[in-house]
């Protein structure tokens, strides 16, 4: 029997788990800011969802989906990213009924069978945010900046944002065709996925990694110099409110983005720290989708983040996280105090303090050396005595230093000494 984790999943374990719950409270505060609400959606949906979603054509669809049947023979496939669902949850609730644009917000576990790197497993996990119902510039620029809002919530620089225009079904067509005639002559020297996507879908090619394939892409036309003059509107605007703003970002001519459904905007935020997986988050406009899959026309705008990369980013760049917290005062019992200390240890956290005790019979001394471990800040010593007394010595565990203190004023004078 094989017990390890399957490949391209991993345990998250304390102590790191409280840098995710950090990164995880800072998206929602910042998501409360901007007033998204958050939105959980299933984790696996029909496969046709994705299929007419993210776009047949994408490698995500062809490679990298985990599709399964189910015991009805229904195909099923675990989300590989939360757009699709959230569209299509957007659809069937009604959502529309809303005050417009619906602004949602998830975090969730995502599923792509890709070649495992540092910052690429199978399952992971994204923070992100749609935006249903605008296709004003403006609801792309306040998506960006939450996402500025929030980089600066956790102390990250140095992350750059990378913004392109990929233009809409009206003027891509006439980039599509410039772009199949400069890249005809060339087509035996692209990789052998990228002689795929020639006729399926040629715009990919511009962002291969494939060291011919982005020789190539080098000289190609660009959808930015194909835009439609509402394209190029929406674009120009775009840009102004950002500058407005302050926002920082390079303009891309090359950005596409790995999935079908995207108008217009689209950008990522790119570091050097995540290994060779540079991108802590992508996202754009995908006016077309939520007709695509069974809504009215209706334009959106979103991104995604994903967790493991920004945790490698705020490492990268040495931000302090935080760590789990320690016990302010650890209860050391006798076995005939043990019930009195087991009641202490219930006031005290009743009362909103970290309280702690021996719950596996140590001995006195075993109890000295795992309160120590447990970095607790104090430490109290109950014995029958001090019970009788109703007096007890807390010992700062750092310093050694006393102070005597009534077990009735035990939570008050804790507080204090905290504080
Ligand atoms: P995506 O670019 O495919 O976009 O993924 C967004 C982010 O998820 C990436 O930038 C990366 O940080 C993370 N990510 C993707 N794949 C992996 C992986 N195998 N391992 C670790 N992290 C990964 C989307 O998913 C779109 N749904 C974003 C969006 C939302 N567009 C509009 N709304």
């Amino acid at each position: 029997m094989n017990l390890t984790a399957p490949r391209g999943t991993q345990d998250i374990l304390p102590p790191w788990t409280t840098a995710w719950q950090w990164l995880e409270r800072k998206f929602q505060e910042s998501c409360e800011l901007y007033q998204y609400q958050e939105i959980r959606i299933p984790t696996f949906e029909h496969t046709e969802l994705f299929q007419r979603g993210v776009g047949a054509s994408t490698d995500v669809v062809q490679k990298e989906m985990y599709t399964f049947e189910d015991k009805a023979g229904r195909s099923l496939t675990l989300r590989p990213e939360g757009t699709a669902g959230t569209v299509r949850s957007y659809i069937e609730n009604g959502l529309s009924s809303q005050p417009s644009p619906v602004k949602l917000y998830y975090q969730l576990t995502a599923f792509r069978y890709e070649k495992m790197q540092k910052g690429r497993y199978r399952e992971f996990h994204q923070m992100g945010c749609e935006c249903i119902g605008s296709a004003e510039a403006t609801a792309d620029a306040e998506l960006i900046s939450l996402l500025s809002h929030y980089f600066k919530a956790l102390g990250l620089s140095e992350i750059q944002l990378k913004l392109n225009s990929i233009g809409c079904p009206k003027c891509r067509p006439i980039f599509r065709q410039k772009l199949m005639d400069y890249l005809r002559p060339h087509l035996a020297e692209l990789c052998e996925d990228c002689k795929q996507r020639f006729d399926q879908n040629p715009m990919r090619i511009l962002d291969c990694k494939q060291a011919r394939c982005a020789e190539i892409a080098e000289e190609a036309p660009a959808p930015l110099d194909y835009l439609c003059d509402d394209c190029r509107e929406h674009w120009e605007s775009l840009k102004a409110l950002l500058e407005a703003a302050n926002i920082p970002y390079q303009v891309d001519r090359r950005i596409v983005r790995g999935l079908d459904y995207y108008t217009r905007t689209v950008f990522e935020y790119v570091s050097s720290h995540v290994g060779t997986q540079g991108t802590i988050c992508g996202g754009g406009r995908y006016d077309g989708l939520v007709e695509e899959v069974g809504g009215q026309p209706t334009p959106a705008v979103g991104f995604a983040m994903g967790v493991e990369r920004l945790l490698l980013e705020a490492e990268g760049q040495k931000i302090e996280l935080p760590q789990p917290a320690v016990p302010q005062i650890f209860v050391a019992a006798f076995p005939e105090t043990q019930q009195q200390a087991f009641m202490l240890c219930a006031q005290l956290r009743a009362e909103g303090l970290r309280a702690a005790l021996d719950i596996c019979g140590r001995s006195m001394k075993a109890q000295l050396k795992y309160a120590n471990r447990m970095r607790a800040d104090y430490l109290l010593l109950l014995g029958a005595d001090e019970l009788a007394k109703n007096c007890a010595k807390i010992k700062k565990m750092s310093d050694g230093s006393e102070v005597q203190v009534h077990l009735d004023e035990l939570a008050s004078v804790l507080k204090s000494l905290e504080a």
